[in-house]
């Protein structure tokens, strides 16, 4: 779905939004980290105007093995390369990194849950040190037992040295996401099997995720300091006029529509003028109502990682439902205080 061309439109956008930002470099890096089978990058490809693409330098990071017959032009790796000068581009890959569950026994006390091959659990030890440290920040959980929390300490260090690689441009990760003011009493754990919800045993039989904490991606240390280190050095060195941006998070419905996607139907006069464009438009529109569909795909979380260069999402539109309540800059206090478990929403 995500690789769906009105998708890749948008990506191909936003890449050239950051070469304009970084002043059209000789080699314009696009990364898409964890590629799946390669659709995103070829989309991208597909979309970009002939002068960019004769610059970009394509790199697909998955641990799975290269597609056949994928364009000869983007290079497959199973690691991030070493320096990044564009767009790193992370759809659905936050969400498989594996993440520890805890869940509160029944003295209040979060413990690790285990669980065996056939899918059966049983509380292990209390979550202690940074695991404990993490929950804290980002997930407290009330001594009520059952309550549930996924650790998403792994994410964090993730993403953090994903960014680490970006030397200018921009980091995004593209996600199933909550924040403090949204975590789900009981967690996201879920298996997939062909494409539906299932049970998730650990036995190789279905994908198993849990969304995303992306608020604490975002203030994940090592990719604000670099941000903010690298954002100085452009400031120093007579960089963009608008200064370095913080890192910010917001929905993938306000972030194509800052990227000019929206489900507007095209006029009905389109229709009598020319009926193939209006049959062409139509069908963007569908596509674009899709991807920004609220309680859907619109829902998505986009994190937002400038290094250098100032937010090319800058002014978003006003979104009436921001997964945030502001621009998440790592310093600033806590973006929303947590609300306990079964709060209303
Ligand atoms: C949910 S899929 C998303 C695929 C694609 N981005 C999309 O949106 O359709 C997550 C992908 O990340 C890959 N992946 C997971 N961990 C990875 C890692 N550490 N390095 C590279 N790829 C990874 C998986 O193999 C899988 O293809």
């Amino acid at each position: 779905m995500h690789a769906s061309p009105l998708f890749a439109r948008a990506v191909a956008r936003l890449l050239c939004r950051v070469d304009e930002a970084l002043g059209r470099p000789p080699v314009l890096d696009f990364v898409d980290l964890g590629a799946g089978r390669g659709e995103l990058v070829t989309g991208v490809f597909a979309a970009l105007p002939p002068g960019v693409a004769a610059r970009t330098r394509a790199y697909a990071v998955e641990i799975a093995a290269r597609p056949a017959g994928l364009d000869p032009r983007v290079t497959w790796r199973h690691d991030l390369p070493e320096a990044v000068t564009g767009l790193l581009f992370a759809n659905e890959w936050l969400d498989n990194v594996p993440v520890d569950v805890a869940e509160v026994d029944h003295a209040g006390v979060p413990r690790l849950v285990l669980v065996a091959a056939d899918g059966s659990e049983r509380l292990g030890e209390p979550v202690t040190g940074p695991d404990a440290d993490w929950l804290a920040r980002w997930w407290p959980l009330p001594a009520e037992e059952g309550l549930r929390a996924e650790i998403g300490l792994p994410r964090d260090r993730a993403w953090a040295s994903a960014v680490d690689r970006v030397a200018g441009g921009l980091a995004v990760a593209v996600d199933y996401a909550h924040t403090a003011r949204t975590r789900p009493p009981f967690g996201t754990l879920t298996g997939f099997r062909e494409g539906l919800g299932t049970t998730p045993v650990p036995d190789g039989s279905c994908d198993i995720t849990a969304h995303v904490a992306l608020d604490a991606c975002a203030a994940a240390p090592g990719s604000a300091g670099r941000a903010r280190a690298l954002a100085r050095t452009a400031r120093g060195t007579g960089g963009t006029a608008r200064g370095p941006a913080a890192a910010r998070l917001l929905t993938q419905r306000a972030a194509l529509r800052a990227l000019d996607i929206t489900g507007a139907r095209p006029p009905l006069t389109l229709a009598s003028t020319d009926p193939a464009a209006y049959v062409r438009a139509l069908a963007g529109a569908g596509e674009a109502a899709e991807l920004t569909a609220p309680g859907g795909l619109g829902d998505f979380g986009w994190l937002l990682q400038p290094v250098g260069i100032p937010d090319p999402l800058d002014p978003a539109p006003l979104d009436p439902d921001p997964l945030a309540p502001g621009p998440l800059d790592p310093d600033s206090p806590d973006p929303g205080a947590p609300e306990p478990p079964g709060a209303p929403r």
